[in-house]
């Protein structure tokens, strides 16, 4: 597994795609890791960074998907190409990689570790879950995907015989929990430091404390 470090990466894209925006990073000596590990970036403004999932990861760059729900995530859609910000990973756990038949599945912005994992596996199918259309846009980072809006449910499009690998809101990671044993998925909690040390970031997962940015963010069901 690769080390995490910590630099001050430049910005090279600000892009929007639906109501999220895509900030392209130019890599510097970090390493993109594993698909579903994470990164720590300095939100502008604010005291702490926020963790975000590495989206792609193209030569020299690390691009990153982002929903502005508050004032870390919005400082981070308004940077502007030149500026810099510190970044610290990968962290984390991510997705066991050696499955045969996998399918991906992501709601909202939680399809956001999903471009780099179907770039890493070569591809496979996908389903996603989206509110609107608007929303929607985003799944043209993910190839070869079947996309559903609200009111129909991404468990309503799951085949059968698939190794399950997803990140979107818990209610969705729980339903497909129930839907299908030894699913692979990427859990949320909100997180201070991101290597283990503040214990802000500890669930309680299947009757166990565990702290997410260490023994996740994905997690075996
Ligand atoms: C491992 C990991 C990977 C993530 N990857 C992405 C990503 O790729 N793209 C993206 O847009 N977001 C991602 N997030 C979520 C993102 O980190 C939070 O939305 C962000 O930290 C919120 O900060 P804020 O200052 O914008 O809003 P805040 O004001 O801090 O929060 C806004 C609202 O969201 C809630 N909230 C904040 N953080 C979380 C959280 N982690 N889980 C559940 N609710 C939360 C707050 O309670 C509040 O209601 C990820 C989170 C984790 C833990
Ligand atoms: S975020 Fe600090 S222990 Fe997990």
């Amino acid at each position: 597994m690769s080390r995490p470090r910590r630099e001050r990466l430049s910005v090279r894209g600000v892009e929007g795609l639906g109501p999220y925006t895509l900030v392209r990073l130019e890599r510097g000596t970090l390493t993109p890791g594993i698909p579903g590990q994470f990164f720590m970036l300095e939100a502008p403004g604010c005291l702490l960074p926020r963790p975000l999932s590495l989206c792609l990861a193209p030569s020299g760059e690390l691009a990153f998907l982002i929903d502005p729900v508050g004032p870390g995530t919005l400082a981070l859609t308004e940077l502007f190409v030149g500026e810099r910000i510190h970044v610290f990973g990968p962290l984390g756990n991510g997705y066991r990689l050696d499955v045969s038949k996998p399918l991906l599945v992501g709601g909202g912005v939680g399809i956001a570790p999903l471009p780099y994992l179907s770039q890493v596996l070569k591809e496979p199918p996908a389903v996603l879950g989206f509110r609107t259309t608007h929303h929607a846009e985003a799944a043209v980072l993910v190839p070869n995907a079947e996309v559903v809006i609200d009111p129909v449910l991404v468990t309503e499009a799951l085949p059968a015989g698939r190794a399950i690998l997803a990140c979107g809101p818990e209610p969705m990671l729980e339903a497909i929990r129930a839907h299908t044993a030894g699913a692979q998925l990427a859990w949320e909690a909100p997180m201070a430091c991101g290597y283990g040390g503040c214990y802000g970031c500890v669930v309680k997962i299947d009757g166990m404390l565990k702290r997410l940015c260490v023994e996740g963010p994905v997690l075996c069901s």
